[in-house]
């Protein structure tokens, strides 16, 4: 009996080599043939579109609309619109009568007992109206100097009206004396309305130098 033949060894792993690492292994070479049958890339997930930006130098709908606005025909175009409009508004106010917005013309001023003789009351002159008792009577004068417009001061210890702006003075019967106005002051229409109370009425005028001031209607007797 012969010996049995003993089993070849396995070939055994290698062990790893400690500190060692492998070297990265190259690509296979791919040749020609691959290259053209190759799977082309799946194309990249499509980005949102950027907001395009003009070139330099070229004319966006804002810069044409400024441009627009800026130009002397749309200057002249806005002038001139209004102008037009400017008009047209004067021409309805000159037609429609304000009755919103301006003083009535007849102002109620108490009872005439309620001025004492020699007494100009300024209550009133915020509507263009003194009220005075004066020599048995009770007149409304305009406080409108009779010079350039102005409005004269009611000077109690001098007893007289005084214009601030060029020194027209005026008796208290606004009979003019000194300065440059060329003539009294204007009286309104007055009258004793139903409830005993005076009334001045802004729509009627008297001149001295006309004699309109011995018209009934520019004072009331007391
Ligand atoms: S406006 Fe009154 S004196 Fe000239």
């Amino acid at each position: 009996m012969s010996d049995p033949i003993p089993n070849k060894p396995e070939p055994s792993t290698p062990p790893p080599t400690e500190g060692i690492t492998d070297a990265p292994k190259s690509p296979a070479p791919t040749s020609g043939t691959d290259r053209i049958t190759a799977t082309p890339p799946a194309p990249a997930a499509a980005k949102p579109a950027a907001t395009a930006k003009p070139a330099d130098g070229e004319p966006t709908r804002r810069n044409a609309l400024v441009a627009f606005v800026l130009s002397p025909m749309a200057v002249a175009w806005t002038t001139f619109t209004a102008s037009m409009a400017a008009m047209t508004l004067g021409t309805i106010r000159f037609l429609v009568p304000n009755v919103l917005d301006e003083k009535p013309s007849r102002i109620k001023v108490g009872l005439p007992q309620s001025y004492e003789e020699g007494q100009v009351t300024d209550r009133y002159k915020d509507q263009n109206t003194w009220v005075v008792r004066h020599d048995g009577m009770i007149y409304a004068l305009s406080t409108t100097c009779t010079h350039l417009g102005c409005t004269p001061n009611w000077l109690e210890r001098e007893q007289k009206f005084k214009c601030p702006c060029h020194g027209s003075g005026f008796y208290i019967t606004g009979i003019n004396f000194e300065g440059p106005a060329p003539r009294p002051l204007e009286r309104w229409g007055i009258s004793i309305g139903d409830d005993g109370q005076l009334v001045v009425d802004k729509s009627k005028k008297f001149q001295q130098e006309r004699g309109e001031w011995t018209n009934p209607e520019s004072f009331i007797n007391t």
